[in-house]
């Protein structure tokens, strides 16, 4: 392999590999400009399945033993040899530190092999880069595993968080109530499914943050609150209680996302995260967009959940100059860039 000076000059469309291992999924993507060549998700779901949730040491281990044939199936799907590489990014955080430390080691060695610049990504960066097709000024809700927050992104490097959950996130809360019903994890699809032959008015559930003007979410009472009726009616219909939870959720995220758009002005939503794969949300948020004339913006459902390519999208920002962290690039900062598990966005 050749060796050649990282540039960095925020010059044309490049061949961008990107790496996500922020979690439990090995994601490599592939992009050039706004354009995906390819996409490939390594999932662990068999491996964490048992223990109802993430193991981090685990996680960490399945990454390192996943990452190299992740890259070579990502290039194969691209047609490209791993020389075509013009930069690679790679998630810095938030994330469990281990699994971070894997994808970002990797493409650090892989960008100064090759001689191109290194991308360090920020994981939501690159959830609100996945809705390609949309420009700033937006609002973006941001709904994952890890994540419940809104932004108003007034540039692509100017971004302002408006406000977040107070406890669990929304795919957090999916998940819980999903293993509460028996459904695996993640649940999240799982209870989507579910929910669809159910009534959504099936049982009694309590509304997050009743009352509230904040600009705020909650999940974890109403998860609690499906434990306490699972407990005194065990016999009660799963499909009912998910349906009624998806309701309730759905209507809390767009309540408080309605009250942003009314607040700010803005004219565009983006729904970025793997809560944004939900169909309801999906449906709903398109019927709020409407009756206020807001332009509603998702990501393809494949690049809603944790991947590559959406890291690959975020680093063309970070080349460009225009990451909120990154005005100007700089090589050597780049490749000194740390693993941080807890890293605001804005
Ligand atoms: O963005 P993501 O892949 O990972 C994080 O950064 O957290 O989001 C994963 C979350 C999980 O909690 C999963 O249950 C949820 O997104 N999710 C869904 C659906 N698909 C994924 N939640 C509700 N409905 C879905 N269809
Ligand atoms: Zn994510």
């Amino acid at each position: 392999m050749k060796r050649r000076e990282p540039t960095g000059e925020p010059a044309a469309d490049k061949v961008i590999l990107g790496i996500d291992t922020s979690c439990d999924d090995t994601g490599v993507g592939i992009a050039l400009g706004e354009k995906v060549l390819a996409n490939v998700v390594v999932g662990q779901t068999a491996l964490h399945d048992r223990f109802g949730g993430v193991m981090p040491e685990l996680a960490s281990r399945e990454h390192l033993e996943v990452i190299d044939e992740a890259v070579q199936q990502a290039l194969a799907e691209a047609g490209l040899k791993l020389e075509s590489v013009q930069a690679v990014a790679a998630t810095h955080g938030p994330g469990l530190v281990g699994a971070l430390l894997v994808g970002l080691s990797y493409g650090k060695a892989l960008a100064w092999g090759l001689g191109v610049p290194f991308l360090p990504v920020h994981h939501l960066q690159g959830h609100l880069a996945a809705a390609t097709g949309v420009q700033p000024p937006f609002l973006a809700l941001i709904a994952s595993g890890g994540h419940t927050a809104l932004f108003a992104v007034h540039e692509w490097g100017k971004v302002e968080e408006l406000g977040r959950s107070r406890d669990d996130a929304a795919g957090e809360a999916f998940d819980k109530v999903a293993r509460l019903l028996g459904l695996g994890y993640p649940g999240g699809p799982a209870l989507a499914q579910l929910a669809a032959t159910g009534d959504d008015h099936g049982v009694k559930l309590p509304w997050p943050m009743a009352g509230s003007r904040e600009l705020e979410f909650s999940f974890s009472g109403l998860k609690t609150a499906v434990a306490l009726l699972l407990e005194r009616q065990p016999h009660v219909a799963a499909a009912d209680v998910a349906a009624t939870f998806e309701r309730i959720v759905v209507g809390s995220l767009l309540e408080v996302t309605r009250r942003a758009l009314e607040r700010t002005g803005m004219r565009r939503l983006v729904i970025a995260g793997g809560v944004a794969a939900n169909a309801r949300l999906r449906r709903e948020v398109a019927a709020l967009g409407e009756e206020l004339g807001v332009s509603t913006t998702f990501p393809p459902p494949a690049l809603a959940t944790d991947n590559g390519a959406m890291i690959a999208l975020a680093g063309r920002l970070v080349l460009a100059g225009s990451d909120q962290r990154w005005q100007r690039y700089d090589a050597s900062a780049a490749l000194a860039t740390d693993a941080s598990p807890y890293l605001p966005l804005a």
